[in-house]
């Protein structure tokens, strides 16, 4: 079986992060172009800094969920799988989803990358983590980074290569998708028409998410849509599943092995 899954903020919701355009969701809250542009980022990075540290500390205390759990139980049962997700927590990975069948198409929220060059790093631990290997001093003299005694206080971090600004390994509003990323979708659409889709826990607010959806049922594929609101993608879907992902994915899983 050939089975696409796409995913958005609403699988993570039941393992206690906010969605973004949910009722108590980041943009309901907060303005993006003060948090999630490369705009705001320039302006004042340690105000970006301190969101993406708390969101990182929100994820850290969060556990994968029976959503989380049922797609890598799928991703394990069929070869030809593929699961493009927009969250940039690692809850599916945690769950156990190979790297090789999984995109997470804005980024990855523990990889901090240099503004400027390619040097960037993952950390999962502290928050935001420094490389062993750095310096307190950069080749310019500038204060690289005294180790934060707490989390509380987070320095801005510099690029120990080129000496430009760090910053979080996530997509922002207004700029590219990773083309490598993109082009591993688009390898798995032309490897050969879906037999399954799944969609759950997004707003498809973004046009890709549908054009994929759409492209991959395009011959006769089962297009379920798991979300208890309507959504723009909801018109084409073969079965629309109006429940939390946690209750609903589970038993879709365990129908799809069971018959597949
Ligand atoms: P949204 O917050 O836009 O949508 C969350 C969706 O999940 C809504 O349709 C909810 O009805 C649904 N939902 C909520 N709880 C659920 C549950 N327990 N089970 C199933 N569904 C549930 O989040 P996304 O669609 O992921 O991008 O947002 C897409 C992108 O917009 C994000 O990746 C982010 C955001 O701005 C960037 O920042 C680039």
């Amino acid at each position: 079986m050939r089975v696409l899954v796409l995913t958005g903020a609403g699988v993570s919701a039941e393992s206690g992060i906010p969605t973004f355009r949910g009722n108590d969701g980041y943009w309901r809250n907060l303005d993006p172009t003060k948090l999630a542009t490369p705009e705001a980022f320039a302006r004042d990075p340690q105000l970006v800094w301190d969101w993406y540290r708390e969101r990182r500390q929100r994820i850290r205390n969060a556990r994968p969920n029976a959503a989380h759990d049922a797609i890598a139980r799928l991703a394990r049962w069929t070869d030809e799988f593929l699961l493009v997700t927009q969250n940039v927590d690692d809850l599916h990975a945690r769950a156990g989803v190979a790297a090789e069948k999984m995109v997470q198409i804005h980024g990855d929220i523990f990889v901090t990358r240099c503004t400027r060059c390619e040097f960037s790093y993952v950390g999962r631990g502290g928050s935001p983590e420094r490389p062993e290997s750095w310096a307190t001093k950069s080749k310019s003299g500038r204060l690289r980074s005294i180790a934060p005694t707490s989390d509380d206080h987070v320095n801005v971090r510099w690029c120990p290569k080129c000496d430009a600004l760090m910053r979080p390994g996530v997509v922002w509003f207004g700029e590219q998708l990773p083309w490598k990323e993109v082009q591993r979708v688009e390898d798995f659409l032309e490897g050969g028409t879906c037999d399954v889709v799944i969609v759950a826990g997004t707003t498809a607010t973004l046009g890709y998410i549908i054009d994929w959806a759409l492209c991959a049922s395009r011959d006769g594929a089962e297009l379920i849509e798991v979300n208890p609101e309507e959504t723009p993608l909801s018109r084409f879907a073969t079965r629309l599943v109006r429940e939390p992902a946690a209750i609903a994915l589970p038993r879709i899983v365990d129908e799809l092995i069971a018959f597949g």
